[in-house]
């Protein structure tokens, strides 16, 4: 856990810049497919749906939705679902596809800090808490995020996450081989990176941004989780991911995976915690 309080609103403020560029980009992008997704029936990823059964009736909190994708996927499957974002543009793209797929009486959307949701939503009002991939690393403070999850968590309710994995988010390749950028470790000064565009096809009108970004361990994440009264029941690390995170990695269904010569690495992981206490 950082010892140091915690870094300032200009962090929030600079993502917040990008992310409200990258929305309409990536609501339009083959990435996410949206229109196609809709085509075969709107679902939630099967895999996930078999690491948690059947959600229906299930009180669902998605923090960090984007526009909504996969917290609507989750509405279709039966969940009453609730999704938090920062972005406006995020939120006012996942209340219209809400519509589009008759899903709105299921699935609401609210513009909010993530650090801010025990100010909005009750607490234990959530049977399920989901985030997923490319969300834990706009945070600075995981303890902090595991006590937000801790407070919409019933007693007996879970924690999805599947998430980039910590070392996949720092491994990186040149032509002398491999190379590791920023830290493994929850660390106070965030990792910075400027860049033009975004992670999807159909990105080249975002623009160029300065983002601010903060790696977590495994176990500084497991640990923040038993601090705030969850158990562990599933703990997996995947040697894919669900984008391309080397140009060389191939894969359909959002399961890319490395060349078969390449050391097998960690790329992503999925947890799954229970509120005990
Ligand atoms: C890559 S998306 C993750 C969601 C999902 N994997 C997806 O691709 O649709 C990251 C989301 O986190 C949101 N976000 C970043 N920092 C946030 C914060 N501090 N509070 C709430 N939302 C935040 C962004 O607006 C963005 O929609």
């Amino acid at each position: 856990m950082s010892p140091d309080p915690e870094p300032g609103p200009e962090y929030f403020e600079a993502n917040l810049a990008y992310w409200q560029a990258a929305v309409p980009a990536h609501r339009r992008s083959e990435f996410y497919g949206i229109d196609e997704w809709i085509a075969e029936g709107a679902p939630p990823r099967p895999w996930e749906q078999a690491v948690l059964g059947d959600v229906a009736g299930l009180d669902l909190v998605h923090l960090q939705c984007h526009f909504g994708k996969d917290s609507l996927g989750w509405a279709n499957a039966g969940a009453r679902v609730v999704g938090v974002d920062f972005s406006p543009a995020a939120i006012d793209q996942a209340e219209e596809l809400a519509e589009r797929l008759g899903l709105s009486s299921r699935a609401s959307f609210v513009v909010a800090n993530v650090y801010e949701v025990p100010e909005l939503l009750e607490p234990s009002s959530a049977d399920l808490v989901y985030v997923s991939l490319g969300a834990l690393m706009w945070l600075p403070s995981i303890d902090r995020w595991a006590s937000v999850v801790a407070h919409l968590l019933r007693p007996g309710g879970r924690l999805f996450l599947h998430e980039v994995h910590p070392l996949g988010l720092i491994i990186d390749r040149s032509q002398d081989g491999w190379l590791l950028k920023g830290s493994y470790f929850e660390t106070r000064d965030p990792m910075i990176e400027t860049s033009e565009g975004s992670y999807t096809d159909g990105a080249e009108s975002v623009g160029t941004y300065t983002t601010y970004a903060w790696n977590h361990s495994l176990s500084e994440v497991i640990s923040a989780l038993l601090r705030h009264g969850l158990a562990l029941t599933h703990l997996e690390e995947h040697p894919w991911t669900s984008f391309a995170r080397f140009p060389e990695m191939r894969g359909e269904n959002e399961r890319f995976e490395t060349p078969a010569d390449w050391v097998p690495m960690p790329l992503s992981y999925t947890l799954v915690a229970i509120r005990t206490s």
